[in-house]
């Protein structure tokens, strides 16, 4: 599947957010290795810090639904003119099912996108290099 792909998938998952506080809406897709895409919205709380960003919510239903390697991300933001990506919080939850050269797209509601990988955005993370230290 490609990005393009992938971005339009995470894109419809926006439209699911339930986002009242904030207004900003947020989708994400995960893509499996047999094909199959987990998507996810941001699901917010009163209580402001439960809230759960559309990257988690995708881990978990991917997770849920025993993958645990992702192979691409893709994230929108259809509420921001600019690109919106990760936040530190789900940079680390990624890193924990995907491996640092997975590609991740993310873009807001014009036409800019940024095309990075895990690796990029949440460098030198432990669990890979512990990996890598034998
Ligand atoms: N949000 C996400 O779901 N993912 C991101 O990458 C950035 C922020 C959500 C959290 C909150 O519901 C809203 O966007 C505003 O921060």
């Amino acid at each position: 599947m490609d990005m393009d792909t992938l971005f339009c998938i995470a894109r419809r998952a926006a439209e699911a957010a339930y986002a009242p506080y904030s207004r900003f809406r947020v989708g994400a897709a995960l893509l499996a290795g047999d094909g199959t895409v987990f998507s996810g919205c941001n699901v917010e709380n009163r209580s402001f810090g439960l809230t759960i960003c559309a990257e988690r919510s995708a881990v978990v239903q991917g997770v849920s639904r025993g993958c645990r390697s992702f192979l691409a991300l893709a994230v929108a933001a259809p509420d921001s003119p600019v690109p919106v990506g990760p936040c530190g919080a789900c940079r680390q939850v990624l890193s924990e099912f995907m491996a640092p050269e997975a590609p991740v797209r993310f873009g807001g509601s014009g036409p800019q996108r940024v095309d990075t990988t895990i690796g990029e955005l949440y460098p030198h993370d432990s669990l890979h290099e512990l990996a890598g230290a034998t």
